[in-house]
């Protein structure tokens, strides 16, 4: 397994400056995923074409998406509720579309104002358009250990919200541990399942970092075959929507965690160090 290559998912400019109270401009945005590119970080999810009522930040997703540097070989994906935000995404330059539900009811209500159900029934459109348009869509799966509202969520809850999103045609999974609550023995008892389901290849893991247990997370889930992670630039990150959730493993560790396990990240570690302190400083 060393020696792999591991496709790092940076969402920093969305997750991660989601949850900040003050808005950012959108020139310093742009500047964050200028810097990231040049780290080498080739997965960037950019913004979210989410209503601005309610999350603000994310106001200026046409700008940010349009204006985001265009290099060969990368790949910016948007975060899209609905029909309506993938339209726009989409007519915006989007290279991929992430849709989001969860494992927990209650959460799919606070978070998206509707249930799980609901949820997949919108993304059918989405997943129309963006195969019709040839863009690759993946599907969140958030509160896949724990959720802020229902306590532990079982891995058979995960697991039938995974084979909905594989059903709709979701091209990769993302289960999410919202919170960063999830021990490694719960997150490999839930991913157990999930692998059942879906080769890793169509598994990617999204782990915040809460309690400092994201990294023994990711061992968990590489021991089972995957090799896509979520982070963010300087730990960014939290939802809105789920009290209680901080910031998103931090790039920095993570590509440092992996190069000395031996696997290969294409990330510059000096370059990523100058994106970590440009996005430290907008931290409010
Ligand atoms: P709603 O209020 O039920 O929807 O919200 P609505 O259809 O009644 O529309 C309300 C208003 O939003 C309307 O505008 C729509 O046009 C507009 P108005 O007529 O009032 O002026 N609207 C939109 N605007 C822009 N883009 C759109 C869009 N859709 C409707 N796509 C809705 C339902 C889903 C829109 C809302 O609940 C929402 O935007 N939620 C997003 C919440 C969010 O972004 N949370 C954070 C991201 S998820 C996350 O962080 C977890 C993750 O990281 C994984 C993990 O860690 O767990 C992914
Ligand atoms: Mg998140």
């Amino acid at each position: 397994m060393s020696g792999d290559e591991i496709s790092i998912v940076e969402v920093g400019p969305r997750d991660g400056l989601q949850n900040e109270k003050s808005i950012i401009a959108t020139a310093d945005k742009l500047r964050l995923i200028e810097l990231l590119v040049e780290a080498g970080l080739r997965f960037i999810e950019a913004t979210a074409f989410v209503s601005p009522k309610w999350v603000p930040q994310m106001f200026d997703h046409d700008a940010v998406m349009q204006g985001a540097v265009r290099r060969p070989g990368v790949v910016y994906s948007a975060l899209v509720p609905n029909e309506y935000g993938a339209r726009n995404a989409i007519a915006a330059g989007a290279h991929e579309l992430a849709v989001f539900t969860s494992a927990s009811e209650t959460f799919a209500r606070k978070n998206i104002n509707c249930s799980v159900a609901e949820s997949l029934d919108r993304f059918r459109p989405v997943l129309a358009l963006a195969h019709k348009a040839g863009l690759r869509v993946r599907g969140y799966v958030s509160c896949a250990t724990d959720c802020p509202f229902e306590g532990e969520i079982q891995p058979n809850a995960v697991e039938a919200v995974v084979s909905s999103l594989d059903k709709l045609g979701c091209d990769e999974v993302a289960v999410a541990d919202t919170l960063g609550r999830g021990s490694p023995a719960r997150v490999q008892a839930m991913l157990e399942r999930v692998v059942a389901k879906l080769p890793p290849d169509r598994i990617a893991c999204h782990f915040h970092d809460t309690f400092g247990g994201a990294l023994a997370n990711v061992d968990v889930a590489l021991a089972l075959g995957v090799r896509t992670f979520d982070a963010a630039a300087d730990g960014l990150g939290g939802c809105p929507y789920a009290p209680g959730a901080a910031g998103n493993l931090r790039t920095g560790s993570l590509v440092q965690h992996l190069s000395q396990l031996g696997f290969q990240t294409g990330v510059d570690i000096a370059a990523l160090n100058s994106a970590e302190k440009f996005a430290h400083n907008l931290k409010s």
